[in-house]
Parts: C-alpha cells; structure tokens; sequence
C-alpha cells in the first residue's frame, strides 16, 4: 500500500509530465532556424563565381558560331572575344547579389545600332537555359536568372524585327 507521501510524490511527478509533454515552453528550440537566416543571395544559391563563369562561356561563345547571330561578331578578335566574356561574367555575378563590380559601358549604348531582333535575343536564352541545366541550376535559381536576363532585353533589342 502507498503512503500518503508516496501518493503525492507519484502524483506531483504524473503532473509534471504531463505538462511537460503539452506545455510547448518545454518543446525544444531548434539550435538553427532557417528563418532567422538572412536569405542567401541568387549568385550563391547558383553556386557562385565558377557556375557564373561557366554558364557565360557556355553561352556566348554559342553566338559566335550560330548562324542566327554570327554575324554580329565577324572580325571580333580573339582578345576582344576574351573581354566580352569577362565583361558578361562581371556583371552577372554583379546582378545576382555577388560580389564582383560591373565593367561594361551601358548595355544600351553597346547595342545600339546593331539592330539586335527578339529572335536574336532569344537564340541566346536558349543557350543560358540550357547552360544552366548542364551545370545544374536549381529550378528556382533557373527562373530568377531568366528573369533578371528577360528584364535586360529591352537594352539589348532595339528594333522588333528585322526588314526582310
Ligand atoms: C542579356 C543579353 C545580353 C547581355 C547581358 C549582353 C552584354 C554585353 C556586354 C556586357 C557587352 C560588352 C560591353 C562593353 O564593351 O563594355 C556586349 C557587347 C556586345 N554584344 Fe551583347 N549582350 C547581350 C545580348 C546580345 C545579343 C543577343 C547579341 C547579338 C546577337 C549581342 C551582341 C553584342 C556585340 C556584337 C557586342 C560588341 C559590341 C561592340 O563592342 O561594338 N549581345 N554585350
């Protein structure tokens, strides 16, 4: 038979079980929470400067040689070719958040009269998409890029289509 005292006891600690269970001050607190974390920027949740380096030179150098878009680099020497890259690698890695400083002249004068059409634009979205999927871009990260590329377009097509 349980004394009174044993009886408390059993009951007290019952008690305290229970309201440890449901009491939600006793639920641990995770050490690291992912909201409290600033958010990461795109350039590193693309995998930062070698995945923007190598998506750049899997895609512009595609222009040179389509015959959609070849022509606009006839007679781009080889150092020339070097600097656009790097140019285009500076400021991708600039407008997602990394940490390198842009180079370029404005993007609208650079284009300006060479009457670069949407289906040109378009030739090389094809290349970043799939440069983007080669290196293994997350889905998310794919979008975000196409759409800070998709928002340039306006610099870059001045006219709507070529006369033909
Ligand atoms: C989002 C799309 C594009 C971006 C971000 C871009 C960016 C650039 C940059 C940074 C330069 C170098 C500017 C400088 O010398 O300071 C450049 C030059 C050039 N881009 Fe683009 N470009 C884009 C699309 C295109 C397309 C679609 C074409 C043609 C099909 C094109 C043709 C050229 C040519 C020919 C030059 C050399 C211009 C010159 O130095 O006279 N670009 N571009």
């Amino acid at each position: 038979m349980l004394t009174d005292t044993r009886r408390f006891i059993l009951a007290s600690l019952c008690a305290f079980l229970l309201v440890a269970i449901w009491n939600p001050l006793f639920t641990p607190v995770p050490a690291y929470s992912e909201e409290s974390q600033p958010k990461k920027s795109l350039y590193e949740r693309m995998g930062g400067y070698d995945v923007v380096s190598a998506i750049v030179e899997d895609s512009i150098p595609k222009l040179w040689d389509d015959p959609q878009t070849a022509s606009f680099f006839v007679g781009m020497g080889t150092d020339t070719r070097e600097m656009l890259l790097q140019k285009n690698k500076n400021l991708m890695c600039y407008n997602t958040g990394g940490p390198c400083k842009p180079f370029n002249r404005p993007l609208e004068k650079v284009h300006a009269g060479l009457n670069v059409t949407d289906k040109e634009f378009n030739v090389l979205l094809q290349y970043i998409k799939k440069a983007l999927i080669k290196h293994h871009v997350g889905s998310q990260e794919q979008d975000e890029l196409m759409a800070k590329i998709e928002g340039l377009r306006p610099y870059i097509v001045q006219q709507k289509e070529k006369a033909k």
